[in-house]
């Protein structure tokens, strides 16, 4: 089955005229006007790319700071493969009308400067692909996309001397909000929220103890804020605390470089735990009821966030017997990489206008489901296991979160089989026994 085959109806129609909002954390929005459904939406150039300066000039002098961001999904964000594929996806079934909106979050240099869309082509100069980068970061002055070339550099020091450029303290830079700009997206013409990392966050126990993303995004391996002194630039003063730029989340695919790959997975395994609740003792002939328990002990938003439509958490649970024989088992992936559909799945499911399930955000009208585990906070999932009679004890269960970025058979159906073997983490696993 094509999982990508459902429900390609003419969305341009919904565009027509409209003005496409790129979302953010406040309530800020900037406009991207789309003209009609036969033009390709577009933004009205306010710069041009190359006077931007590249991320490796930066990096001359802020080493450290260039080697963390290189290999990040924030460098990858538009020559990111999956990316690309789903653009090409959402363009076809828009009309060319949503590519602005995309484009916007994906590579805002490219997007600002009128080099994209489309997304591919000779116009597209070498600073556009670099994603999501020093120097749209630093020349950031508003949560509404309000940057621009600039010789000023905003940043968390208030007494920070360059001689390459002038210096500006930001407190915009150290909350939340400045990430929010582009970690909540909503539906450019139903403002249906598709991913909502910032609103999540927002309305966690971690905002309301001040822990910001950079705390836990910006600081070496997982956790809140843990010591990092140093200088932020060759020949720059030593400082009590540097924030890292690894951006690190739970993409450990290929799409990022092998140090990120490995924080990625750190970060998962670091996120959740589990705990099986022991059955009580039961006669084989019957069924044997299970509680598994799953806590969100390090994720300052629900678990999975961001693209909860395509990433994939799930429960792997295991009955064997004395022999080893496997006599339960909920959440095996098939020899497609599927994961079994009577599964406990965490993520969110979209409906199309027909009301049918969409792996495709821009085609969603409502929400169908959302099954996820809430910062600091738990869900208990409960089985009941058939246990044939002469079954012979003991038993011993096994459950593990796994985690998958997207469903293998989507990004097969996408970049064609073979291209992107996507890892699946074990964050966490529990064993008992039952007599
Ligand atoms: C010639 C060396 C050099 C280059 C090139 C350079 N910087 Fe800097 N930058 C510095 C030094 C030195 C500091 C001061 C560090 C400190 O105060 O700890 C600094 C400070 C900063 C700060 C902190 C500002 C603040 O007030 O908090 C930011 C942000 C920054 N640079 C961004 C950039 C970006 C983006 C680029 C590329 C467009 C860049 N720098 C290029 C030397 C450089
Ligand atoms: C996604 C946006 C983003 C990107 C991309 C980014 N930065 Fe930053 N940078 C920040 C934020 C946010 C802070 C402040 C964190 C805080 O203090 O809470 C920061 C802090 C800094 C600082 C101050 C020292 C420190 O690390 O605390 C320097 C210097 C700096 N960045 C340079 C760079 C350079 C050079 C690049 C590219 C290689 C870069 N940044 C890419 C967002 C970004
Ligand atoms: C208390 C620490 C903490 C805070 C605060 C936090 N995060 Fe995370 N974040 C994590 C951990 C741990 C993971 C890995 C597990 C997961 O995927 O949720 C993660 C994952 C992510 C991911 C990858 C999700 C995926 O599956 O693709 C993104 C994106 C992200 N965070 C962005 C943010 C943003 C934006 C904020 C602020 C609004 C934020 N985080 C606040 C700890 C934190
Ligand atoms: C210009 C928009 C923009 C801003 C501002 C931004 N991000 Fe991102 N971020 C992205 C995009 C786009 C991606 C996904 C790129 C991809 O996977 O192709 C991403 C990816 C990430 C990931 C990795 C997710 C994964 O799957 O592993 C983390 C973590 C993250 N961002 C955290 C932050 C934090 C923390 C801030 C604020 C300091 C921030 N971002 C600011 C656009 C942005
Ligand atoms: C408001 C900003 C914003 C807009 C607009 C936006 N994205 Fe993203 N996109 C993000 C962020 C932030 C992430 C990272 C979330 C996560 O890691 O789960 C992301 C992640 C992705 C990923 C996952 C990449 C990977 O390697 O796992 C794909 C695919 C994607 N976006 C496609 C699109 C398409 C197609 C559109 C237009 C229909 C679009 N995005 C519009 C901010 C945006």
């Amino acid at each position: 089955m094509n999982r990508f085959a459902v429900g390609a109806f003419a969305f341009s129609m919904f565009l027509m005229g409209a003005a496409i909002s790129l979302s953010c954390g406040g309530s800020d929005t900037a406009t991207v006007t789309t003209e009609t459904k036969t033009t390709v939406s577009s933004i009205t150039p306010r710069f041009k790319s190359t006077e931007f300066t590249d991320p490796a000039t930066c990096g001359g002098c802020h080493q450290e700071i260039f080697a963390q961001w290189q290999g990040s999904m924030h460098s990858n964000a538009f020559t990111d493969q999956l990316y690309l594929k789903m653009h090409e996806e959402a363009s076809h079934d828009t009309g060319g009308t949503i590519d602005s909106y995309c484009t916007g979050c994906h590579t805002p240099i490219g997007t600002f400067s009128g080099e994209v869309p489309p997304t591919s082509g000779p116009q597209i100069s070498e600073i556009s692909k670099k994603g999501v980068q020093c120097d749209f970061c630093h020349t950031v002055t508003n949560t509404n996309f309000t940057f621009s070339p600039s010789k000023v550099k905003q940043g968390p020091f208030s007494d920070s001397v360059s001689s390459f450029h002038e210096t500006a303290y930001s407190e915009l830079h150290t909350k939340s909000e400045f990430c929010g700009m582009c970690h909540d997206v909503n539906h450019p013409t139903n403002n249906l929220p598709l991913e909502a990392t910032y609103t999540e966050w927002k309305n966690s126990s971690y905002a309301a103890q001040g822990i910001q993303c950079q705390d836990c995004h910006m600081t070496p391996g997982p956790g809140v804020t843990k010591p990092n002194p140093g200088t932020a630039a060759l020949g720059g003063p030593e400082r009590p605390q540097i924030f890292t730029h690894f951006f690190a989340g739970a993409n450990a695919s290929t799409l990022a470089s092998d140090q990120h790959q490995k924080l990625s997975r750190e970060n998962l395994q670091a996120a959740a735990s589990v705990e099986l609740v022991p059955p009580a003792p039961v006669t084989p002939g019957g069924n044997m009821d299970l509680k598994v328990q799953v806590n969100n002990k390090g994720a300052g938003h629900y678990l999975p966030t961001g693209l909860t439509e395509v990433r994939e958490m799930w429960l792997d649970i295991v009955v064997i017997d004395p022999s080893g024989k496997e006599i339960y088992r909920s959440g095996a992936l098939d020899e497609n990489g599927v994961i079994d559909q009577k599964a406990v799945i965490y993520r969110t499911v979209f409906k199309d206008k027909d009301g049918q399930p969409t792996l495709k955000p821009w085609l969603a009208e409502s929400l169908l489901s959302d099954h996820r585990v809430p910062p600091a906070g738990s869900v208990t999932e409960n089985y009941s296991v058939p246990l044939p009679a002469g079954t012979s004890m003991p038993l011993t269960i096994k459950a593990t979160l796994r985690y998958r970025s997207a469903p293998q058979d989507l990004v097969d159906d996408l970049m064609g089989k073979g291209t992107l073997e996507l890892p699946v983490i074990d964050m966490v696993s529990a064993t008992t026994q039952l007599l």
